[in-house]
């Protein structure tokens, strides 16, 4: 009898054991070798007092070689460029592929990068299962507090910060109208901040905006909205600014200054999250115009370094070939050969040790 009772338990152990093994590689996508290959021999980043941060893509660090050298060369933080949004990490309900994030995770853990996660909650890149559903209020704050659990305690310890809400406002400074506000209400913030904290309590928890840089009604709109959240006692720690922005009209040192200074008031980080600087298409790649894409850098760096509690710069992508943008508009420290532009060092300069 005794000897038939420890055998089944042997056998629950074991099946427990495969089932878990199963999870692990459903969650992770598999396991085995990691997915990009360091090279031996890599240029180390400069020391920093900042993390700089570039958003990554994973058939970008696979296929082009200097793109990833150039990546390891002068960055010492990542951001997954599209692999943790929701599309390709849920694509249905309950069912997480969490594979190419985890190879980039991977990646940086090897490599000594933090991770910022980007990003929880968007009206954006969303599954179809999603935003063609009807969900009562009840059925889709359970969708987004399990979609949140899974992701930020699959990386708890691992992504340093996360964009928990991205681009929640409109130019106006209203709420976007998308399926969170129309279903869940505004509250929809408040409850995807509290579902990410409770699954990593250490992960430093960012909303993340576009074109608030500056003053105005939508900076206006970012500050009511992340100061009600503090007063609430929403778990929130940062606002990451993304600064897109173009050659002709960058924000100044002195603005971004200001507006940094503004937030860290509240008792909030700040960080640049996804700069780029756009070059006209048409305009030839003169020394004069990329001498005002290095500044447009330079005044950033400058701008975070400086500032009481800016944690970090991020650009949006390694080099002009794999812009979102398009590689015409050069919007990148590297041009489309993976050669640094001047902006690579203006950038760095601010940020060095
Ligand atoms: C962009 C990616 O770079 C593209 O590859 C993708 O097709 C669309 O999204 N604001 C954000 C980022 O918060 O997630 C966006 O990234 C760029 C604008």
């Amino acid at each position: 009898m005794q000897r038939r009772s420890s055998r089944l338990l042997i056998g629950l152990a074991v099946l427990a054991a495969i089932a878990g093994g199963l999870l692990g590689a459903f969650l992770s996508g598999g396991g085995g070798a990691p997915r990009i290959a360091v090279p031996a021999r890599h240029g180390s980043p400069p020391a920093l007092k900042l993390p700089l941060g570039s958003a990554v893509r994973l058939d970008a660090a696979q296929q082009d070689k200097p793109y990833l050298r150039d990546f390891l060369a002068t960055f010492t933080s990542l951001t997954p460029e599209n692999a943790m949004k929701w599309d390709e990490t849920e694509p249905r309900r309950g069912h997480y592929t969490l594979g190419d994030a985890d190879a980039l995770v991977d990646f940086a853990q090897r490599t000594g990068r933090r991770v910022r996660g980007h990003t929880l909650v968007w009206d954006q890149q969303l599954p179809a299962w999603l935003t063609g559903g009807s969900w009562s209020a009840g059925e889709l704050r359970q969708v987004l507090e399990d979609h949140i659990r899974t992701l930020v305690s699959h990386w708890k310890g691992k992504v340093e910060s996360w964009d928990v809400v991205n681009e929640p406002l409109e130019n106006d400074g209203t709420l976007t109208r998308s399926l969170w506000l129309n279903v869940l209400g505004p509250g929809y913030i408040a409850t995807a901040f509290r579902a990410a904290h409770a699954a990593d309590p250490d992960a430093r928890l960012f909303l993340n905006e576009l074109a608030a840089e500056r003053p105005g009604r939508k900076q206006d709109a970012l500050y009511a909205l992340v100061k009600g959240l503090k007063e609430q006692g929403v778990p929130i720690d940062g606002v990451g600014f993304q600064n897109h922005t173009t050659v002709g009209n960058p924000p100044s040192e002195a603005q971004l200054a200001a507006t940094f200074a503004r937030f860290e008031a509240l008792g909030l980080d700040v960080e640049i999250t996804e700069m780029d600087v756009t070059i006209p298409p048409h305009h030839p790649t003169t020394d004069r115009i990329l001498a005002r894409q290095a500044q447009a850098y330079r005044d950033a760096a400058a701008a975070c370094a400086n500032a009481s509690r800016c944690t970090g710069l991020t650009v949006w992508g390694v080099t002009d070939r794999w812009s979102w943008l398009g590689a015409a508009k050069r919007p990148t420290l590297y041009d489309a050969h993976a050669g640094p532009k001047p902006a690579r060092d203006a950038v760095l300069a601010p940020l060095r040790k």
